[in-house]
């Protein structure tokens, strides 16, 4: 059971949503994830982890949250994510999923190995996107 560390960022709940949907899907497959909200998160907690989940809103235009999750993530280096398993998730409302398909190759340029093409779930997930979330924490969980 590989160590799994869940981070997120949500504002209004739709993120967090996914987050603990996630986590509880990595609990159901045996795993204890860990799961902070980015205020709570430390790098040293993403070098200690065997997995990785990262949850981030479209905010500003197209772009992850700027004052907490943005600057956690610049602080990653290869050395703490590459060739770790990575879910990508996040809420958006009136975009294309521009900043999740950014992400994703961002997080690909630090060597992880990215899970799909992240999940995206517009507003409120709906039951696909939390079953979505769901099935991967039991992924990356295994
Ligand atoms: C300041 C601000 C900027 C936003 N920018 C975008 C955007 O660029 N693209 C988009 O699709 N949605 C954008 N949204 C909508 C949010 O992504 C959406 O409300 C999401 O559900 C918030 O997730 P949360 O409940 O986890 O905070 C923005 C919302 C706010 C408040």
């Amino acid at each position: 059971m590989k160590k799994l560390l869940v981070v997120y960022w949500s504002s209004s709940g739709n993120t967090e949503t996914m987050a603990k949907q996630l986590a509880k899907g990595a609990g159901d497959a045996g795993a204890e994830p860990t799961l902070k909200p980015v205020s709570e998160a430390t790098v040293d907690m993403v070098k200690a982890a065997e997995a990785l989940a990262f949850g981030c809103p479209a905010m500003g235009d197209e772009v992850l949250e700027e004052s907490e999750m943005e600057p956690f993530i610049s602080r990653l280096s290869q050395e703490d994510v590459g060739g770790k398993p990575l879910g990508l998730f996040g809420s958006y409302d009136w975009g294309d999923g521009l900043w999740m398909r950014n992400w994703v190759q961002r997080m690909k340029g630090l060597g992880a190995l990215v899970e799909g093409e992240g999940i995206t779930a517009q507003l409120e997930p709906a039951e696909a996107a939390l079953e979505q979330c769901y099935e991967l924490g039991k992924r990356l969980a295994g």
